[in-house]
């Protein structure tokens, strides 16, 4: 039914207030540009074409967005919320639809609100419906005036007198327009007040002038609507966004002892009866699986984590891809590139980059495994290290099925170790090994008895 619903997000603003280099829109809460929220609660909404007013910073905006979705409308010079939406005008010529008005700087919004919103709108056959909401302190928001129904007014706090102040119900900055009604309305606009600006809010007067119906919708929640105009703002919306984040995980079956220190991004999916512990942070396209244990201070960026995976403390695991049952840990690194088949067990101080290992392969402790491929029941002593790098170029490691490789050996990459081969202890590889071998390059031990006791007898001289 909402096929084709046009929606209108302002974002053109400077954002003063953020003293930031980078636009208001795109500081990130939860993993995604703040722009990114009321976007998606358009589109789950019903909204079909978004169309993006944006002035300040403009083509580092646009570029950060790629949905084939979006129409950006330039407003060079922001001479307010009226004369915003005036710039959209063209590109709506011939809509004569409901047309959704949100803010770019309101990213709690939700689709469920929207869609109450419209409902009510098209039902009242309202020309304009604004989203109120009740603010215990309401200063620095436009005040609703009404009479019963009808909203008379829309008054802004600078613009206000002392009995319109003590108004607690206020405008959310998000509307439902008759669009028709509306663009004919904004040609009326004038700049008659304190900012010497064009206020979108003045449609409400004029749509009472020409005997039209005004509405409003109050939300139950108003943290819902709330404004990010400095990093405070910032931090309690990353707060409010993370809990709703945590909670509809939970919700869906996934445990969180403490979820007030647990970090996930939006988007972030993870399956029922795996556990977060607490300090855990989980960011971008990051999935996992059942059954997982995440222990604490796990870091993981952009990774797949199969079912039954075990991360334990403090491992930083980013651009990897983890297979079911593999166990990490503590203190693991595993970096870009890095393919757990399966059943795998990497230990404490290992680190892994570009490398694959087959299943059921492991390194327990302090090895480093980069630009390699190892095949199955492989198995890393202590020490391991791949020397993939000669200062100008990498190399490549193969180990192939069923190697063993003893503690403290190095391999001079390019190399590769054949199936089922053994690597003495404390081994430098500078040649490929055969299948089934024993390789070995160390000196030979040599024993000079009574050193010992007589360089002690020496020194007591
Ligand atoms: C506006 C409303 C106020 C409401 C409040 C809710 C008006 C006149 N007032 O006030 O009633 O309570 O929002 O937060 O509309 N923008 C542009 N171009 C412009 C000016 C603004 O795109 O020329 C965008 C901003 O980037 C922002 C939004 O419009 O996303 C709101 O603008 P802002 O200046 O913050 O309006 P307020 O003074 O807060
Ligand atoms: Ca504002």
């Amino acid at each position: 039914m909402n096929d084709g619903f046009v929606a209108v997000v302002l974002a053109a603003g400077k954002g003063t207030r953020m003293k930031s280099a980078v636009p208001k829109v795109l500081h990130p809460i939860c993993g995604q540009p703040m722009l990114h929220y009321p976007l998606e609660a358009a589109r789950l909404a019903g909204f079909k074409q978004l169309k993006v007013v944006i002035g300040h910073q403009a083509e580092q905006v646009s570029e950060t967005f790629t949905a084939g979705d979006i129409t950006w409308i330039k407003q060079s010079d922001q001479l307010g919320t009226g004369h915003a939406l005036m710039c959209a005008a063209d590109s709506l010529r011939g809509y004569s639809g409901a047309l959704l008005l949100l803010c770019g700087d309101v990213p709690l919004i939700q689709p469920e609100t929207l869609k109450r919103l419209q409902e009510y709108h098209s039902r009242q056959q309202a020309a304009v419906t604004v989203l109120t909401a009740q603010m215990p302190n309401p200063t620095g928001y436009g005040r609703i005036i009404r009479d019963g129904e009808q909203i008379l007014q829309i008054v802004e706090e600078r613009d206000a007198d002392e009995q319109q102040r003590q108004v607690t119900e206020i405008n959310t900055g998000t509307y439902l327009f008759d669009a028709t009604f509306v663009l004919s309305a904004l040609k009326g606009l004038n700049k008659n007040n304190s900012q010497r600006e064009y206020y979108l809010t003045d449609v409400v007067a004029a749509a009472v002038a020409a005997g039209e119906k005004t509405r409003a919708l109050c939300v139950d929640d108003p943290t819902e609507v709330m404004g990010i105009n400095d990093r405070c703002q910032l931090a309690e919306a990353e707060v409010l966004m993370r809990w709703k984040i945590n909670a509809d995980l939970m919700f869906g079956g996934v445990s969180m002892p403490d979820p007030t220190t647990v970090y996930i991004d939006d988007g972030v999916e993870i399956g029922v009866d795996t556990t977060l512990q607490p300090n855990v942070h989980l960011h971008g396209k990051t999935t996992i699986g059942k059954n997982c244990i995440i222990e604490t201070g796990v870091v993981i960026v952009d990774s797949q984590i199969a079912d039954g995976v075990h991360l334990k403390a403090g491992s930083a695991i980013e651009e990897a891809q983890i297979g079911p049952d593999c166990k990490v840990g503590p203190m693991a690194h595993l970096r870009p590139g890095t393919v757990l088949t399966g059943n795998n067990k990497i230990g404490n101080f290992v680190e892994m980059k570009k490398s694959v290992l087959g299943e059921k392969s492991q390194a327990s402790h302090l090895t480093y495994i980069g630009d390699s491929e190892v095949g199955k029941n492989v198995n890393f002593g202590c020490g391991t290290i791949t020397c993939n790098y000669d200062g100008v170029n990498k190399h490549k490691t193969t180990v192939e099925d069923d190697v063993f490789v003893g503690s403290d050996c190095q391999f001079v990459a390019p190399v590769t170790i054949g199936r089922n081969s053994l690597i003495a202890a404390g081994s430098t590889i500078t040649k490929d090994v055969p299948a089934d071998s024993l390789a070995l390059s160390r000196t030979e031990q040599k024993n000079i008895a009574g050193w010992r006791l007589r360089k002690q007898q020496k020194t007591n001289k």
